[in-house]
């Protein structure tokens, strides 16, 4: 199996090198794309040097290509892609609504993933540190309503968004101003609740992916669920502040209980201990923490909760290996069909 990554000098590409390592995914060869700008620049692989290339304009000769190069890129080039022959696991926006489209979280929908015509949607990252604990919540349960309120590190910006809150931090610290440049206003000491352009409703577009992308993933198009998403400086991983009306009441204990059998997810959950998910907690960690789960104040038998998940892994190329690894394991992975 060949396989590419576009994209492969961002953040996102970074982790994915990362995740591959350790990979059960088996393949026979890795190719490295990015922009010009980072052409003949060598990046390491299990102790080898591989070297970046310039992403061409027309097809890739890959049989899965890993795409994290932002939107635009993914929509100009991955019809040439697929039209070659290679399965594209898209990490931007770019097909996500797309009917004939999955939008894959492996621990949910995993199955959809079967059903591809040439592209699969990796998921927002947001949608995905929430929807591994929506889901089998709703599945016993049933979510009535859901209120989302995030925290969002500057990872969520790329590798540029964590360099400006680096150096601007730095900056301020130091008497100077800085000039806000990944973000619409400056990051250090601040928070700000615009992420992703907004959207005739008000909201952003960050805040309704994550209401298409929840509905599309549970296969709910009816459940009625609203975000507020808000960038804070931390560094890495996304947090969430979650409020639940549910058709069943939960209590926290069955909840808790529920939850620790749900893959992917590890519930962190001892206030007495001051045990609870934290963005410092969660960086680099695989599995999404969920904590402070606690019985509704507004809603009976709802719920309240908090969870903190690594956006660059689970939250993106983690998911994208997942859904690789998911189609192997299951033969699915049409090789050697991409003749270019
Ligand atoms: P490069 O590093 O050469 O600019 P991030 O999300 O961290 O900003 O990373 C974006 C990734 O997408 C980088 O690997 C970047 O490469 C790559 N990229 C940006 N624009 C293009 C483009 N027009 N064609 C191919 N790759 C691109």
């Amino acid at each position: 199996m060949r396989l590419a990554i576009v994209g492969a000098t961002g953040a996102v590409g970074h982790e994915l090198l990362s995740v591959l390592e350790q990979s059960s995914l088996n393949f026979s060869e890795l190719q490295l794309y990015a922009s010009p700008r980072s052409a003949g620049s060598t990046l390491s692989f299990r102790g080898q040097e591989i070297t970046v290339q310039v992403t061409p304009d027309g097809a890739i000769p890959a049989d899965v290509i890993l795409a994290s190069a932002g939107g635009s890129v993914s929509k100009a080039l991955a019809p040439a892609w697929v039209a070659g022959g290679a399965l594209v696991i898209d990490n931007s926006s770019a097909f996500r609504y797309d009917d004939d489209v999955p939008l894959v979280c492996p621990e949910v929908n995993g199955e959809a993933a079967l059903r591809h015509h040439g592209i699969i949607a990796n998921p927002n990252c947001t949608t995905l540190i929430e929807v591994l604990v929506l889901a089998p919540l709703h599945r016993v349960y049933g979510i009535k309503r859901a209120i989302i309120s995030t925290y969002q590190s500057a990872s969520g910006a790329g590798a540029r968004g964590m360099e400006e809150l680096e150096t601007q931090t730095h900056m301020v610290l130091h008497g100077k101003v800085a000039e806000a440049s990944a973000f619409a206003h400056p990051i250090p000491f601040n928070l700000i609740p615009h992420i992703d352009v907004f959207q005739p409703n008000g909201y952003t577009k960050e805040e309704m992916k994550v209401v298409w992308e929840t509905r599309k993933i549970i296969g709910d198009p009816n459940l009625v669920i609203s975000c507020t998403a808000v960038r804070v400086p931390v560094l890495r991983s996304h947090s969430e502040a979650i409020t639940l009306e549910l058709e069943r009441p939960a209590t926290p204990e069955a909840a808790r209980e529920l939850l620790r059998h749900a893959p992917g997810v590890e519930v962190r959950d001892d206030p007495s201990a001051n045990l609870y998910p934290m963005p410092l907690t969660a960086s680099g960690k695989y599995d999404v923490e969920v904590g402070r789960i606690r019985a509704s104040l507004v809603f009976e038998g709802g719920l309240e909760l908090f969870v903190s998940g690594d956006q660059l892994l689970k939250g993106a190329a983690l998911n994208a290996v997942q859904i690789a690894e998911y189609l192997q394991e299951r033969g699915a992975l049409k090789l050697g069909v991409g003749q270019v």
